[in-house]
């Protein structure tokens, strides 16, 4: 076969995206200045409606960004002091970070090793009198088991905020992360699916109630100008990130298509090693996931729990002492970017001491966090990217 020379992979480029995109980006920064309306004008108002459309939805808020679509979801349910609110320890710091700002408590359960999503039968035993909501983060692309945690939820009379920030476009059946429980939080961070040239975010309801609450949030509180019925924040999109984000949309499924095609090269490229394994035989997001690990592999591939995975991030798991840190500098020194999502679980982030949480507690998240590596699979890496990414990983595992 013949050797490609040495490549150089970023874990994330936005610069072809960007190029093809040109014009039209061009076009709406032009239309905005030319409008003379920058705060909450008619871009982002097109916008909430092209996204609710999109998805299936009633409500959709444009707002700062994925962190505040979090807090402004968790104040608008009512959570605040004395409340709890069950969250992932293996997740972004927003997923729980958004409940400490609201003075409330979050709880932590560990992640099940099929998705790297919430143990169902984990967030059952969290329940308590306190608890006001549990937070669904569909990590990695992939949505959490819904169907379950909803029957847990509604049995126990909660609210299910979901942290779709990754998870753009990934389904569960017919329906849409992010429309399935009572709210559901957006991040248009660059990197993510559907990225705004700086930062964004959406809060997305079925319920009026929920989104015209979202929506005195979001302006201090204030429904009539000047006139404070709640204390909320300026958590406005931006006009001219709306603008952006109506341009870059209607490409949001040809990623998707292309983020897929790239996690099939490196499914199919690693299916026919030796060393790799997927990380699991079966969803067991709904089971009690202690001693179900596989033993007999070098290098863990993602496992599909249902078949909506958008793949916003290729996760693999390196077993072995510091091992995945070693092959990290190794790819690094060939050129090839890998990205650790997350080199510390929450329960024991300093900032969160005080909760009494200790290591060793959450066995996967901790497992998680010295073992995953994330490699690039945005849109637009050419196949042989993939091919040569794949090759690296392989030839140092
Ligand atoms: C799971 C998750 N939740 C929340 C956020 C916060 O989004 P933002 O960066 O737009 O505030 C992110 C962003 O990285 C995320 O990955």
């Amino acid at each position: 076969m013949k050797t490609l020379p040495a490549l150089k992979i970023p874990i994330f480029s936005l610069k072809k995206q960007h190029s093809s995109l040109q014009k039209g980006l061009e076009e709406a920064f032009q239309r905005v200045v030319k409008s003379g309306s920058f705060i909450l004008g008619p871009e982002v108002e097109s916008w909430e409606r092209e996204f609710v459309e999109f998805l299936g939805a009633k409500h959709a808020v444009g707002v700062s960004n994925g962190s505040d679509a979090l807090l402004l979801a968790l104040q608008a349910l009512g959570v605040g002091p004395g409340d709890e609110v069950i969250v992932p320890t293996y997740t972004f710091f927003a997923s729980a970070g958004s409940v400490a700002r609201l003075g409330a408590r979050p709880v932590f359960v560990d992640s099940a090793p099929c998705c790297y999503n919430l143990n169902v039968p984990a967030v059952a035993s969290a329940i308590g009198p306190k608890t006001k909501a549990i937070m669904a983060v569909h990590l990695f692309g992939q949505a959490a088991d819904m169907d379950s945690l909803l029957k847990v939820a509604q049995k126990a009379g909660l609210p299910i905020v979901e942290d779709v920030a990754q998870s753009l476009g990934a389904t569960v059946g017919q329906k849409y992360a992010g429309t399935i429980g009572a709210i559901g939080c957006f991040s248009f961070f660059p990197t993510k699916n559907l990225g705004a040239l700086g930062e964004g975010g959406a809060v997305v309801t079925q319920d009026p109630q929920l989104a015209e609450k979202v929506r005195k949030l979001r302006v201090h509180g204030a429904k009539k100008k000047y006139f404070h019925e709640e204390v909320g924040g300026n958590f406005r999109l931006h006009e001219l990130q709306a603008a952006f984000l109506r341009t870059k949309f209607p490409m949001l499924t040809d990623w998707l298509e292309n983020r897929a095609r790239n996690a099939e090269i490196y499914l199919s490229h690693f299916s026919q090693s030796k060393i790799a394994r997927p990380a699991a035989s079966e969803c067991v997001c709904n089971e009690n996931t202690a001693g179900t690990e596989p033993t007999d592999a070098k290098l863990l591939l993602p496992y599909r729990c249902h078949p909506g995975h958008t793949f916003n991030q290729f996760i693999v798991r390196i077993p072995g002492r510091e091992k995945r840190d070693r092959i990290r500098e190794s790819l690094q020194e060939k050129g090839v970017g890998t990205e650790v999502y997350y080199p510390r679980p929450l329960h024991v982030q300093d900032c969160f001491q005080d909760l009494g949480y200790r290591v060793g507690q959450f066995p996967w998240a901790e497992k998680f966090s010295r073992e995953t590596l994330a490699l690039p699979i945005y849109p637009e890496l050419e196949a042989q990217e993939v091919e040569y990414v794949a090759r690296e990983v392989e030839a140092l595992v």
